[in-house]
């Protein structure tokens, strides 16, 4: 505690320290946020590694949350187990055909759901070992998407791991108790904040409270946002404007930026440009990177799922280190992440979706969003602001959501599509034998403690169906077991009716098998999802493009009269495969930005699903035996992992080497290892962007020698000019 340089623990953590949690009891710890659940499940995992001989594994909804928390554990790398080594923390996220037998070697694994999930696929011997699981915002098990794999995740544990204890962190829900039943654990509830969050709503110049007190707010703009955001900067504070849409994130921050420009003072604008400039220097040039690098020069930035990795990682950056001061983030930054807010302000608790309509947002969003204000690290206090048009409207908020508990937590395992997986993967993996066994696996799960064992038992039978009729699962004796093809498909981390369309399409062939063939074949899978939906106009050239390339489907087009929802479908597979069509003859993001209105964010969602997609197909190729198509396959993977023509193939193999530099390297003649190989230091630094120390690491993995004179000459040589080139210039702008 002490060398932690903290003096006491929080109330929720005392009560659940009470509850048990160090003594091996299971445990829900339900608290509002910002209440240190997180040193709760710190301590219980130092309890089993330093005291028990334990291993834990701590599950996060998110990639970045789950690399938020490794950073944090790793301090506890200092610390010495019994047997006088030092405790070991590692992270597993990525990949999802792997054992990851490394981590046997860990005592504090920290890993998304779906990692877990495709561990217990794969049988990792380690998760065997574990003794404590730590489920962290367990009431997304609510939510459609993720949800049920967290579920599954947990019953599988316990189901190989009797013994094991759970510890689950959630968010203040109605029925945290109904959670505890079902994990078998104690339950402690908390309404506690270590920092006061004051939830208001504002209205005309005016801030109301929820205790009554009130507050104006200068009214500058004409953004009552902006005007709240500017009262909180005066107050010294940072502030954090939740948006509905991407676009309205971009044009608060915009706006935003405007107002802070004359208030910046000569040092803030020189450590606001030099933000800006990395910003513009990170990734691929785009409208985007531009926009966003324009406001980050005057302190306020947007965040969204469609700007590049690179470049959100730079504004969570700059607004934790302060430097940004106002931030317009879409809700995807809302899960369990520690930031610098003072306030919080909801532009908009209303969400569209097709289908659906516009509808407000649950009790429980909301409370995740006002909850990233009034962070202990960070502020002595908080507040949450949302907007009202009128009184009326003022009154409905503070019903709705400031006076309101958040909504029970519901399972959503029970539907056909989502379960599907799961049953192929308790089966494959030989976690249940025959149709009872699932019975049994599926009663113990969540969704039958909240509806009853019965409801889940009709699907099961169901899915058994169609897991059958595909031979992926066979009867043997009485002994339900998968087939190689269904044990393959589980461990490939794929729906099985991605798995069937996958293998029917490399059965039938196209007329012409090309590239483009193979990419409708993975855009048309239900993993690959999102799909992007074309704009308005674009279903005319989506057409045109089917009709260029009418020999090389695998599967019959669906005709747009008889059957308009699947053609629907269709043009958004189109989409796909045009964006990734783009992508592999080199286009730069810009260019797809610009033509098909894709935003680099998702661009890179999109390489990364069809990557594993056609590592999947490569897979199902080699067990039905299609020998001819290894070696199209293993090169569109690589086109599509980097975005290249197939020429720079073996070129983005060097480390060091992306799309851009192997381009640049080609178009300067060297246009193999080869080349480089042969070449001196001093002439692979005549291209763009390479100098000395990046000359020596390709040449030395191309294999080539480099003497010692050579090395000296390449040290003092004056690196090429030309730094930054709108490269990629030999793209075609295709037909329009
Ligand atoms: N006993 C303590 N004394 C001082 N600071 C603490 C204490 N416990 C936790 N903190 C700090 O409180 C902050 C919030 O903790 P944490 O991230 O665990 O919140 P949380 O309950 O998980 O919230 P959320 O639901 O939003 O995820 C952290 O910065 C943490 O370092
Ligand atoms: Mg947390």
């Amino acid at each position: 505690m002490e060398a932690e340089g903290l003096d006491d623990l929080y109330p929720p953590q005392e009560d659940a320290i009470n509850a048990g949690v160090l003594d091996g009891k299971n445990l829900v710890l339900a608290s509002p946020t910002a209440s240190g659940k997180t040193l709760v499940a710190e301590l219980a995992m130092l309890k089993h590694v330093l005291e028990n001989h334990g291993k834990a594994l701590y599950l996060a909804p998110l990639r970045a949350l789950a690399s938020e928390k490794f950073r944090e554990f790793r301090r506890y790398e200092s610390l010495t187990k019994q047997d006088g080594s030092s405790v070991r923390v590692g992270m597993s996220t990525g990949d999802y055909d792997s054992t990851d037998q490394w981590l046997s070697r860990y005592d504090i694994i920290v890993s998304t759901n779906e990692k877990a999930d495709s561990l217990l696929r794969h049988k990792a011997p380690w998760m065997g070992e574990l003794s404590l699981v730590v489920a962290d915002e367990v009431h997304l098990l609510t939510e459609h998407s993720r949800g049920p794999t967290l579920e599954v995740v947990m019953t599988r544990l316990r189901e190989i791991n009797p013994r094991i204890q759970i510890l689950a962190l959630s968010a203040t829900v109605r029925n945290a108790e109904e959670l505890g039943e079902w994990l078998k654990a104690g339950n402690v509830t908390t309404e506690w904040r270590p920092v006061p969050l004051r939830e208001g709503i504002y209205h005309d110049g005016q801030v109301q409270f929820r205790d009554g007190t009130s507050r104006k707010v200068e009214i500058q703009t004409s953004t009552p946002v902006l005007d709240i955001a500017l009262n909180v900067l005066n107050d010294g504070g940072q502030a954090l404007i939740f948006t509905e849409t991407r676009r309205s994130a971009v044009e608060m921050g915009r706006k935003a930026a405007m107002v802070l420009k004359p208030k910046l003072s000569k040092p803030e604008e020189r450590a606001l440009d030099t933000i800006s400039k990395k910003v513009l220097s990170a990734g691929e040039r785009t409208r985007l990177s531009e926009a966003l690098a324009s406001e980050v020069a005057s302190g306020a930035a947007f965040h969204h799922a469609g700007l590049a990795p690179a470049h959100r990682g730079i504004v969570e950056d700059s607004f934790r280190n302060g430097r940004i001061k106002i931030l317009a983030a879409t809700p995807t930054l809302a899960a369990g992440v520690n930031l610098p807010a003072r306030a919080v302000i909801i532009s908009s608790y209303e969400r569209y979706e097709s289908g659906l309509g516009r509808y407000p947002i649950s009790v429980l969003e909301y409370k995740q969003f006002v909850g990233r204000a009034g962070r202990p690290k960070y502020d002595k206090y908080g507040e949450s602001l949302l907007i009202a048009r009128n009184q009326d409207e003022m009154d409905w908020l503070m019903d709705r959501y400031v006076l309101s508990q958040p909504e029970r937590v519901w399972s959503k395992l029970g539907v056909e599509k989502v379960l599907r997986p799961h049953v192929l993967s308790t089966i494959a993996a030989e976690y249940a034998r025959s149709e009872e066994g699932l019975f049994e696996f599926f009663a113990r799960t969540f969704y039958a403690h909240q509806y009853g064992p019965r409801m889940i038992r009709g699907k099961i039978g169901e899915i058994l169906r169609f897991l059958a009729k595909e031979e992926m699962v066979v009867m043997e004796g009485r002994e339900l077991v998968a087939s190689k093809f269904g044990r393959r498909v589980s461990e490939l981390y794929i729906d099985p009716v991605s798995a069937v369309l996958l293998r029917d399409g490399l059965f039938n062939r196209a007329k012409k098998l090309t590239d483009f063939s193979l990419l409708h074949l993975i855009a048309k899978t239900p993993d690959m999802s999102p799909r992007p939906h074309p704009r308005g106009g674009e279903d005319e050239k989506l057409s045109l493009l089917a009709s260029q390339h009418s020999d090389e489907f695998m599967f019959e087009a669906p005709d747009q009269f008889e059957d308009p929802l699947a053609y629907e479908e269709f043009m958004s597979e189109l989409k796909a495969v045009q964006v990734l069509l783009d992508w592999i003859d080199e286009a730069s993001e810009e260019q797809i930005l610009e033509l098909r209105k894709f935003e680099p964010g998702d661009l890179a969602r999109l390489v990364q699903g069809s990557e594993w997609l056609i590592y999947a197909s490569q897979e199902l190729a080699r067990l039905f035996g299609h020998r001819d198509l290894a070696a199209p396959l293993e090169v569109l993977r690589v086109r599509v992992s980097k975005g290249v023509r197939s020429e720079l193939v073996k070129l983005v193999a060097l480390e060091g080497v992306g799309r851009v530099r192997a381009r640049m390297l080609y178009n300067a003649g060297f246009k193999s290892v080869e080349d480089i190989k042969q070449r001196s230091l001093t002439e692979l630094m005549t291209v763009p962007t390479i100098g000395p120390a990046l000359a020596k690491r390709i040449k030395e993995q191309a294999g080539g020698l480099i003497h010692a004179d050579e090395w000296e000459k390449a040290k003092t040589a004056k690196p090429s000019e030309v730094q930054e080139q709108t490269v990629l210039t030999e793209y075609r702008d295709r037909q329009e």
